[in-house]
């Protein structure tokens, strides 16, 4: 939506536009809706809308991106990076990956508590309670069948991204209210810039 250059795909010769697109943030409704798993895999609409989730991603420098946070109602992900993020730079790598039409599942009843940001929620961080270990499973772009274990880190990202789709934003996982506020007096040596 703002810059676009072309740039054309030497192996699949398909026209891949460059497109870092506005992110929706917390207020509008779009973000609170649940939305559709995709039915069909391997199109030129799909490869595009997994492009431009990156590039936005990338440009905002964040962990992830959910296809609701640009204003599409499907069930797409994007998260992780094969650089370690400037965000997180202690962190252990997520691979980059995209992840359609998810499912989650917990392994065992562990819970951690640690600080979360997001694109759509600009300047804010909050201690968020998530499933310490958790199995996810779903698509990659060609419809191939996707199943990992992640712990730590890896599944509170996977965690985060995903509550997208069914409309949460991390302030609704919140239990303590006095562990959420503004970046910059929570954390004044943070790049207030950096969200998630
Ligand atoms: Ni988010």
């Amino acid at each position: 939506m703002c810059k676009q250059n072309g740039l054309r795909s030497a192996d699949t010769h398909t026209f891949l536009t460059m497109a870092v697109h506005k992110i929706l943030k917390m207020g509008d409704p779009r973000l609170f809706r649940a939305v559709l798993p995709v039915a069909e895999f391997g199109t030129d609409t799909l490869r595009q809308l997994v492009s431009d989730m990156y590039d936005t991603m990338r440009a905002a420098k964040g962990a992830g991106l959910a296809a609701p946070q640009i204003g599409v109602d499907l069930q797409v992900v994007v998260f992780g990076s094969d650089a370690p993020n400037p965000r997180y730079p202690d962190r252990p790598l997520v691979p980059a990956t995209v992840l359609i039409n998810p499912v989650i599942t917990p392994i065992g009843d562990g819970e951690a508590l640690d600080w979360e940001g997001c694109l759509s929620v600009p300047g804010l961080r909050g201690r968020v309670p998530r499933w310490s270990r958790i199995r996810y499973t779903g698509y990659d772009l060609q419809g191939n069948a996707v199943e990992r274990d992640a712990e730590g880190f890896h599944a509170r990202v996977v965690q985060h991204e995903c509550d997208h789709l069914a409309g949460i934003l991390y302030p609704m996982r919140m239990r303590d209210f006095t562990q959420f506020g503004f970046t910059e007096v929570l954390f004044p040596e943070m790049d207030p810039d950096l969200d998630d």
